[in-house]
């Protein structure tokens, strides 16, 4: 199954995504993880990407489509994949479907999670102190968040016009979340 998980910041793809992993088999494909990787290696593209990535921001599209590509074509997804943080606007939503048509390798379902934006605040919060990720600080969340407003909320409905969203309550126990993406994904029985 090729998957894609789409949600605001906080709103649960890192925490889905590792269960989905385990559940389908497939690997997961992060684009914060590879940008936070690169920042890490401290290459040329993390070097760029990482004050963007502290203020909230996005960083290019041309970066993170490079990125992905050389990602999705290391020959491990001939199962699938769970992809986390990307498309998170119009245009990457269509590179996507260009690059993923170009593989044969079509996105079968997008995932949106649901959460209210008092509880995304209060899990970035909790995660900032336990975890100190430079991107949770108060003003970085605010901008995370209008960011997903103005820029990734539209690519939600990209897929609905398109006939591939499965929208999930993504509040509740983790678990709790994880069995209703599963519900989500189960084929429907034939009546009869
Ligand atoms: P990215 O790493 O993708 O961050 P994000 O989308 O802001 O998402 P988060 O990781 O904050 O949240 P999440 O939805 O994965 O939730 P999580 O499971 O972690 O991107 C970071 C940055 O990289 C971007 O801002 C941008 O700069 C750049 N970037 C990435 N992709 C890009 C792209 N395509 N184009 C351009 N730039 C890009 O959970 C959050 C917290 O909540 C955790 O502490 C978790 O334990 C807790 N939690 C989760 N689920 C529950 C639950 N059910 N109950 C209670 N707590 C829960």
């Amino acid at each position: 199954m090729r998957l894609v998980l789409l949600g605001a910041p906080g709103s649960g793809k890192g925490t889905q995504a590792t269960r989905l992993r385990e559940h389908l088999q497939v690997p997961h494909i992060s684009t914060g993880d590879l940008l936070r990787a690169a920042v890490k290696a401290d290459t040329e593209l993390g070097r760029q990407a990482k004050v963007v990535m502290e203020s909230g921001g996005l960083v290019s599209d041309e970066i993170v489509l490079g990125m992905l590509e050389e990602r999705l074509t290391t020959g491990d997804t001939g199962n699938g994949f769970v992809l986390d943080g990307y498309p998170r606007n119009l245009a990457q939503a269509n590179a996507l479907d260009a690059l993923l048509g170009r593989l044969g390798q079509p996105a079968d379902i997008a995932v949106q999670l649901d959460v209210d934006t008092e509880l995304l605040i209060t899990r970035l919060a909790g995660r900032a102190q336990a975890e100190g990720r430079a991107d949770d600080s108060p003003a970085a969340v605010r901008h995370r968040l209008q960011v997903y407003t103005d820029a990734t909320a539209p690519v939600v409905e990209f897929y609905r016009n398109t006939g591939r969203l499965a929208c999930v309550d993504g509040v509740g126990g983790m678990d709790e979340v994880f069995q209703r993406i599963i519900a989500t994904l189960a084929p429907t029985p034939e009546i009869g």
